[in-house]
């Protein structure tokens, strides 16, 4: 589903680090875009109607002969085009002039003076800081072009050619640290490309049923709702376009946390009345993980499962026309370098149903990014609860029980995170920690209860900061909130004699214990 109807920009990809950051600051500034490989052929950008197109940073040497490199005929088509770092020396090296390598490598925070008669650097301030990251640099601009920022290692920081509608910065305006970042990206888009910056969320939202009421009309979807952000907001958005003719499948695993099965049921049936059919399925799972120990197999039993569930559920409702999926656009964007398309096919659980009778997919998501779908679910008004929910693991509790699951274990640990859990909001910490949860260890230890000893459970709590979730700092949770949570737990979880915190970061440790 693309939304033809808005402005777009055009990013083409050259394979930097940078790519998604550019669209999100693009989104930012409420104007739609879309990341592309650089191979993507000049007369499809055309046929497309883009307002603009950037090229992204690279890894590359654009005098390496197998580097990407950019068709002339690209910067011929009157589209306004920005080259970022890599992107462009493309620019400069495909219209004549020269890149070579740099005397002095620029990195980090860097001085710059700015020459404000180019449109690019309207209200800015002739001298600031931009953010560098190059080894090679522009020596010679093409013909027609003149040089419009510089600094004292790099000698064309920026260049342009008005009649061309061509700009290039070597210096990386995505980047937080760059001080007037957006305010150039904000002059590219609105006064250079023209953009009205009509892209917002209540009118994606207004958009987005139309068309789905246009594309299922009166047929009959069905969703596996996990009750995460992803597959509650593309529900619903699909609730809101077709009503009744969706079916919510919610497999509650007995892996979910205190009362989030409860808590889903309510929000969907009760505050939305939609269609859902909850199945308890907690019995099943809890036989087919008994003597499981190890992580990758209690993950693999739990996603086929799930999958097996789900399908006999479909099975009773008999054939729908779409699957709706909430895929988001992190997960299905084009790789920028590679000769095809690298598509990861969204599902938290287990991959596709195989036996379940549907024709097509649904996918109302797939242009947004994480934080776009929350504000459409703020739109649609789901509680902030669920908008703001942390990653929960498909496998559940399931990775988060050490060894062996049981239902003794789990009900150790849904009380223990429950606290833990409680805490931090009450802390009103739960958006600047960004994953949080206990952990049944699976070591017993001594301790000491009234005059009884006791040989009892030990909890890790687990606590992150990230933004990408790649890589993780443990949380630097004050002493006294962790003093106040162990006291709780160990006074309120029965059999819990001991509390861990996890000190470690992603890497050398991941975020979750299996
Ligand atoms: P790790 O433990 O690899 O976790 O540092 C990174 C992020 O991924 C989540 N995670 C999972 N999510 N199925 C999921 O849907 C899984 O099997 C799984 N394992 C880890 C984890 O919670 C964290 O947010």
């Amino acid at each position: 589903m693309r939304h033809v109807e808005n402005e777009s920009i055009l990013i083409l990809d050259f394979g930097g680090q940078y790519a998604q950051l550019i669209a999100r600051r693009v989104r930012d500034c409420h104007v739609f875009c879309e990341i592309k490989p650089y191979k993507t052929p000049v007369d499809e950008i055309k046929k497309a109607g883009y307002k603009g197109i950037i090229l992204t940073g690279g890894p590359n040497s654009v005098y390496d002969p197998d580097s990407p490199q950019c068709d002339p005929a690209l910067l011929e088509t009157g589209i306004p085009v920005l080259g970022i770092c890599y992107g462009a020396q493309v620019i400069a090296q495909c219209l004549g002039g020269e890149v070579g390598s740099a005397s002095v490598k620029e990195y980090g925070n860097t001085s710059v003076s700015f020459d404000l008669s180019s449109p690019l650097f309207a209200d800015t301030q002739s001298d600031s800081i931009t953010w560098m990251s190059h080894t090679d640099q522009i020596k010679q601009v093409p013909s027609g072009f003149r040089i419009t920022a510089h600094t004292e290692h790099c000698p064309v920081a920026a260049m342009e050619n008005q009649e061309k509608q061509c700009y290039a910065v070597q210096f990386h305006p995505e980047v937080e640290h760059s001080l007037y970042g957006s305010q150039m990206l904000q002059n590219y888009l609105y006064q250079i490309c023209q953009c009205k910056g009509d892209w917002k969320m209540a009118s994606f939202v207004e958009a987005t049923i139309q068309e789905l009421k246009d594309t299922i009309g009166d047929k009959k979807v069905l969703c596996a709702l996990s009750g995460g952000v992803d597959s509650s907001v593309a529900a619903l958005l699909v609730h809101k376009a077709i009503g009744k003719n969706l079916t919510c499948i919610f497999v509650d695993h007995g892996l979910l946390r205190k009362n989030e099965g409860d808590d889903v049921e309510r929000v969907f049936r009760q505050q939305f009345d939609m269609n859902l059919i909850r199945i308890n399925a907690q019995q099943r799972f809890l036989a087919k993980l008994k003597g499981v120990q190890d992580p990758e197999q209690k993950r693999k039993i739990i996603g086929e499962e799930f999958i097996r569930v789900f399908e006999e559920e479909a099975k009773k409702i008999g054939h729908v026309d779409f699957l709706c999926q909430g895929t988001i656009y992190p997960d299905i964007v084009e790789s920028g370098i590679g000769d095809s398309a690298v598509i990861k096919s969204h599902h938290n659980v287990g991959g596709l149903p195989e036996d379940v009778d549907f024709t097509g997919i649904v996918e109302p998501l797939r242009d947004l990014f994480k934080d776009e779908v929350r504000q459409v679910g703020i739109e649609l008004g789901i509680p902030d609860a669920l908008v703001w929910r942390q990653p929960f693991p498909g496998p559940g509790l399931g990775i988060r029980v050490i060894g062996e699951i049981t239902e003794e274990k789990l009900d150790i640990l849904r009380e223990a995170d429950a606290i833990f859990r409680e805490e931090i909001m009450k802390a009103d910490l739960n958006h600047s920690v960004n994953q949080y949860f206990a952990v049944l260890t699976g070591i017993h230890s001594v301790g000491v209860m009234g005059d009884d000893r006791t040989y009892d459970h030990t909890i890790a709590l687990r606590a992150v900061t990230t933004t990408d979730f790649m890589t993780a700092d443990w949380a630097k949770i004050p002493y006294d909130l962790l003093d106040k949570i162990s006291r709780r737990i160990v006074n309120e979880v029965k059999a819990v004699n001991r509390i861990l915190y996890d000190i470690t970061s992603k890497p050398p440790a991941t975020i979750e214990w299996e």
